[in-house]
């Protein structure tokens, strides 16, 4: 596996690999890698001749107060990972490669980046939309692979790739790969690295809690009081506090109040100093 560092690195490695025609997969990441990340790779790689992983812990995305300086970075563990996984190129930009001196593009999605992880993290939404869509023209992928666990910036990159004609000729497809979960439920994540043994239990009540919600729905119930249901059962099973717990339709993320055939449920909440979310379909 090669490594670039630098924007010209990249573009001839890039060049090299497409030589014969082959196609490229993009898997975007801030690294920390774990196996839900290692789901993308095996995705992009029966789906494109290359990978191209790329770890980059994006300072725009991280609001004041948030983790940016206690964010994991693991580059050689990551790289031997990657590696392992067959992965053709590693894009590791420098810092200045991606914010040069003076860089002053701002990209924001309205709707979809509003309310959910946008009304708990102010801006967070378009340090992605803006992160990813540089990695796009760096790159110049054929397609590119996100975690459905982050159901909200998936809709964000499929809106914003389509709104500044990103899809074509640059990246034809962006696919999402379902959620990678532990024993318990839990969805995999970065962030479940900060939980203490005894958090790491009770953060299970999570994907239970929003099951249960769904089994409520199924059955006939009211969705205000399953999602009222839902933040109780957070709070008894030791969250400190819930961000959100709602049911939105898939595509659209308009909130609902009632299933409509593409419901979804989104929950945030935190357990100590970690926030973790999680997603589900209704149906
Ligand atoms: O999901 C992530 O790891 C990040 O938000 C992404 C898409 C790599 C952009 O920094």
């Amino acid at each position: 596996m090669q490594t670039a560092r630098e924007l010209k690195v990249l573009r001839n490695s890039v060049a090299a690999l497409r030589s014969d025609g082959s196609t490229i997969a993009l898997v975007p990441t801030m690294g920390a890698l774990h196996e839900g990340h290692l789901t993308l790779v095996r995705q992009a790689r029966t789906a494109a001749d290359h990978v191209v992983a790329s770890i980059f812990v994006n300072p725009r995305q991280f609001g004041e107060g948030e983790d940016l300086d206690a964010y994991p970075r693991q580059l050689q563990r990551d790289s031997e990972l990657l590696e392992a996984e067959g992965v053709a190129l590693l894009w590791a930009p420098l810092p200045n490669e991606v914010y040069p001196d003076g860089y002053a593009t701002n990209i924001s999605v309205a709707g979809v980046s509003e309310g959910l992880c946008g009304g708990d993290r102010p801006g967070h939404f378009d340090g992605v939309a803006t992160v990813v869509c540089k990695l796009f023209n760096q790159v110049q992928p054929d397609m590119a692979f996100f975690g459905e666990k982050d159901w909200q910036q998936l809709a964000v990159i499929r809106r914003m790739a389509r709104d500044l004609d990103l899809t074509r000729p640059h990246v034809e497809a962006i696919h999402g790969v379902p959620i990678v979960r532990e024993e318990d439920g839990l969805a995999m994540s970065s962030r479940n690295a900060y939980l203490s043994a005894e958090q790491r239990q009770q953060a299970a009540a999570l994907p239970r809690a929003m099951r249960d919600a769904i089994a409520t729905l199924a059955a006939g119930g009211e969705a205000q009081a399953a999602l009222d249901e839902l933040r109780r059962a957070l709070l008894r099973g030791g969250f400190d506090s819930v961000d959100y717990a709602e049911m939105r339709d898939a595509d659209s993320l308009v909130p609902l109040n009632q299933d409509n055939g593409n419901a979804r449920l989104f929950a945030a909440a935190r357990i100590g100093g970690t926030r973790l979310i999680d997603n589900m379909a209704v149906a």
